[in-house]
């Protein structure tokens, strides 16, 4: 059997992405980049990708990253932190991924206190959060594993 080395690319501008994606990289004994620049190649067979929202999009260099690479054979899981509603940040993810080949076998919403308004989202992402990361970051390398068989 082939052995898989997941790759967690992930941008963080004030630490709560990089928590989640630490946690989906330790459960899995993925590799972590990041955070990115958006000009790095992506190489990986299972990739997470992780961004905050902003603007209810990805951040800039989670786009640039997505958009510079071919996905073509890789498959995905997508996550990202938001404070008040991730608006279309999955699904513009998904949808570039998809145009550019790849298959998104998962997506997370996590929330994550916001540096300028605290009071939204205090806390987070909390233990409980990082709990339902790791269960999510295992869902995806079992549904992953299970269409290598097929
Ligand atoms: C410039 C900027 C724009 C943001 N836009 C949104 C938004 O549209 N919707 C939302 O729910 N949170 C928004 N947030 C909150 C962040 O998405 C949230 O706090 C996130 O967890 C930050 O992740 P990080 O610590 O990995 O940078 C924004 C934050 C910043 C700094």
């Amino acid at each position: 059997m082939r052995v898989i080395q997941p790759i967690v690319y992930y941008f963080s501008e004030t630490g709560n992405t990089e928590t989640v994606a630490r946690a989906i990289a330790s459960a899995l004994g993925a590799d972590l980049v990041g955070p990115l620049t958006g000009r790095e190649r992506a190489d990986a067979d299972l990739a997470f990708i992780g961004t905050p929202t902003h603007g209810f999009r990805p951040a800039r260099p989670v786009r640039d990253f997505i958009e510079r690479n071919d996905w073509s054979g890789v498959s995905v899981g997508l996550f990202c932190t938001y404070a008040l509603h991730p608006g279309g940040t999955l699904r513009w993810m998904r949808r570039r991924i998809e145009d550019r080949g790849g298959r998104v076998l998962g997506e997370l919403a996590v929330k994550g206190e916001h540096s300028a308004l605290p009071l939204l989202a205090r806390g987070r992402p909390n233990e409980r959060d990082l709990r339902r990361a790791r269960r999510f970051a295992l869902n995806v390398l079992r549904r992953f594993e299970r269409g290598e068989r097929d």
